[in-house]
């Protein structure tokens, strides 16, 4: 089978208005030889009749799915094998898959999407997550042992906000761990940090720009990064994704060579992390991650969350030139890695066949996952998951908040949570497109959601 017959396969199944002709001349033939049958009242005939359908039968399946499944046994498949094993055979290259996993999340980057997806990753394949202790509020992001989950001082993988500590993380995740990130365009990252963190109600102004025009005029930003690296309320706002990956500011701003400084940084970012995604990106991202830790479809599956219902802009030149002036070590971070992202995928080939695979696949599921949508979190988009959706661990699991996610592994998983806080900590969690506490400790993760979702759409009008 080549990647061709898998285009056509997922087509096949996803609109099957537009299958390609041969199957669904495979189709018209059998629905005619059936029409006949029901006219004819011969039992001889009709027998006849059968045996030939019976072949036809047999020999349509056999183009359309024993030729998808027969090679199955060539891979290590840990669930039961169907069309989403047919499919990741295609793009199978013999490999183990990462165990170990540091990701380093950062601001307003689309990087909880990818927490949801490791913490989904640890869920499904029996991995453990470096957590932030019970009940500490994750906001606070120094790394400190005293704060590790007890019971847990190391872990597969570690997915949650903080101030990057390659040391400390590395000696608290087993070791052969990858590292990786994501970065974001640094002005579209400051406008969605901007409205995110809520700024406009400190600089209250007639429009989302005038807002951001008074935030640059109350803070003296002209002499942000050279007289003084200090700058009121620009906590995850400037800079933010250097920030999060340990770029140290204040040194930043005392060493005599500050180009020398900051390509210093880049020199050892390119070491440090094995992999840096581009939030424009995002699909070839995850296929790319996919490639290079070993995944399959199903662990890079996602529904959009957090995504903001008005999209504000800013359009005068000058203001985008004041916030690219401002943003400049993370437009050279950028700029750097973008490079460095495209280098890679440049190695990878067929990816971007995979890449067109994953979008119809993801496209599938997110239709059986999601019915409906309402607004949510801080002017956010939340989807209302289907009757199915919400018996399958993958699509209630995707749609839950991070912070909600790690509180219900924490509950569970924390030997300092008494268990007498159990019932009233469930009691939080009683969203039916969430995650609730049952679930977390219960729900079965067996479930191949990509299986379910192409389930039933081979249709003959019987
Ligand atoms: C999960 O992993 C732990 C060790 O990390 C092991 O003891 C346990 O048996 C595993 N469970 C399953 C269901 O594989
Ligand atoms: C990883 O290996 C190093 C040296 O081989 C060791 O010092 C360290 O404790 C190991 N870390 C973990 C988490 O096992
Ligand atoms: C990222 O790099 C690619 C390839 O060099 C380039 O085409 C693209 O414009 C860059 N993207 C941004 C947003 O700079």
């Amino acid at each position: 089978m080549t990647i061709r017959d898998v285009e056509h396969w997922v087509e096949y199944l996803d609109l099957p208005a537009k299958s390609p002709q041969q199957f669904r001349m495979y189709e018209r033939s059998l629905n005619q030889i059936l029409q006949v049958l029901r006219r004819i009242k011969c039992l001889t005939y009709g027998m006849f009749l059968i045996t030939c359908t019976t072949l036809i039968l047999y020999l349509v399946r056999d183009v359309m799915t024993v030729h998808l499944i027969s090679q199955q046994a060539s891979f290590p498949v840990r669930r039961r094998p169907g069309f989403a094993a047919a499919i990741q055979m295609e793009f199978h290259r013999e490999c183990t898959p990462q165990q170990n996993i540091i990701f380093t999340k950062t601001h307003k980057t689309g990087s909880s999407t990818i927490t949801n997806i490791l913490l989904r990753y640890g869920e499904v394949h029996n991995k453990t997550q470096l957590l932030y202790k019970y009940p500490s509020s994750t906001e606070y992001k120094k790394l400190d042992p005293e704060r590790l989950m007890t019971g847990r001082p190391t872990a597969n993988i570690f997915a949650q906000h903080a101030n990057f500590d390659h040391g400390f993380l590395t000696s608290h995740i087993y070791n052969t761990s990858k590292t990786f990130t994501i970065l974001r365009s640094p002005v579209s990252q400051f406008l969605s940090a901007f409205s995110f963190f809520e700024k406009t109600a400190l600089y209250p102004a007639e429009t989302f720009e005038e807002s951001i025009k008074l935030f640059f005029k109350s803070h003296g930003h002209d002499k942000y990064l050279t007289e003084s690296w200090f700058c009121k309320n620009c906590g995850m706002l400037v800079n933010a994704n250097s920030v999060d990956m340990g770029f140290d500011l204040e040194g930043y701003v005392m060493s005599q060579d500050r180009d020398q400084f900051l390509s210093d940084f880049l020199d050892k970012a390119s070491k440090t992390w094995d992999l840096v995604l581009i939030t424009e990106y995002f699909d070839l991202s995850l296929v790319l991650l996919k490639r290079r830790f070993c995944l399959q479809f199903e662990d890079i599956l996602y529904l959009r969350s957090l995504e903001r219902i008005k999209k504000e802009t800013v359009e005068e030149p000058y203001t985008l030139a004041k916030i690219a002036e401002m943003q400049k070590l993370d437009i050279a971070l950028y700029e750097h890695f973008n490079a460095t992202f495209w280098r890679e995928v440049e190695k990878e080939e067929g990816i971007f066949e995979e890449l067109a695979i994953f979008q119809k696949l993801n496209k599938q599921v997110q239709s059986f996952c999601v019915q409906g949508s309402r607004v949510g979190y801080q002017g956010t988009y939340a989807n209302v998951l289907s009757p199915e959706g919400r018996k399958n661990f993958q699509c209630i699991a995707m749609n839950t908040r991070c912070l909600n996610f790690i509180r219900l592994m924490e509950a569970r998983d924390d030997t300092a949570v008494p268990r007498s806080d159990i019932p009233r900590i469930a009691e939080d969690y009683t969203d039916p497109d969430s995650l609730n506490y049952n679930q977390i400790v219960h729900m079965d993760r067996t479930e191949n959601v990509i299986d379910l979702a192409y389930k039933n759409r081979f249709r003959f009008n019987f």
